[in-house]
């Protein structure tokens, strides 16, 4: 179901070049929830952006769903993404013009589903991530662990194919990650959603059903 052939991934930094990523091979055939980790700059993020086409590496090829996914165009990887991915950014990424009820309606409305059905969708998830309250509030005025279970409440609201997750509880503490990994594994076993999740966080790990380490660009299985 999914397919990474032969990615590397080279960044120029002033005048040398670095190589992040070096020939790596990754397919999954089943739903699964992965591990990755790898000390900082080993290249995490980057192998979760080429999964989820926010970058084109330098080389290799990547096949979701049966598509070619670097061949594709813009508007038809954009398509792919809203369709088939969920992201949890290492950064969150939540729209500052947007409450917090919108951020997580957003990507069902992009989908083309009613504004209202949408909303109580969203609803049904912050009641889950005890933030109900904070409906209406601008995630400016959230703390850091707060923005992150919005983050995570909407990657997950459409129920995606893959979710591809950054340091999903970077930022939470030790109630709140097992709550918010408890949300993350149900959901991917209720909506049979693979899930690529990367972490320092060896209690994440143990829940897994297969962890990789990022090493020399590659990715061995541990
Ligand atoms: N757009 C870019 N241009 C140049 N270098 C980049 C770019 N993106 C990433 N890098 C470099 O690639 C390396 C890997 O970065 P990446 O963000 O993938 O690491 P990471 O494993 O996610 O680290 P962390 O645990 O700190 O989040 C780093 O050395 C980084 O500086
Ligand atoms: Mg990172």
């Amino acid at each position: 179901m999914l397919t990474l052939k032969n990615i590397s991934q080279n960044y120029l930094q002033g005048d040398s070049t670095i190589r992040v990523l070096s020939k790596l091979n990754f397919s999954v055939n089943s739903v699964k929830n992965i591990g990755i980790i790898g000390p900082s700059g080993s290249g995490k993020s980057t192998f979760l952006n080429i999964l989820g086409m926010i970058e084109t590496p330098t080389f290799g090829e990547y096949i979701l769903h049966g598509n070619n996914c670097f061949n594709l165009s813009q508007n038809l990887k954009t398509e792919m993404r809203r369709k088939f991915i969920g992201y949890i950014f290492q950064n969150n990424q939540l729209l500052e013009d947007f409450n917090v009820l919108e951020n997580i309606a957003f990507p069902l409305i992009l989908n083309g589903e009613s504004f209202g059905q949408a909303k109580k969708k969203s609803l049904t998830l912050l009641e889950k991530l005890g933030l109900k309250n904070k409906k209406f509030i601008k995630p400016g005025l959230l703390s850091g662990g707060e923005q992150q279970r919005i983050a995570i409440a909407r990657a997950l609201i459409k129920k995606p194919f893959l979710l591809l997750a950054d340091e999903p509880t970077g930022s939470l503490d030790k109630n709140n990650s097992l709550l918010v990994m408890d949300l993350i594994l149900n959901m991917a076993k209720k909506n049979k959603t693979t899930s690529i999740i990367a972490t320092h966080n060896l209690d994440i790990i143990k829940r897994l059903d297969i962890c990789y380490k990022i090493e020399k660009g590659k990715l061995i299985e541990i």
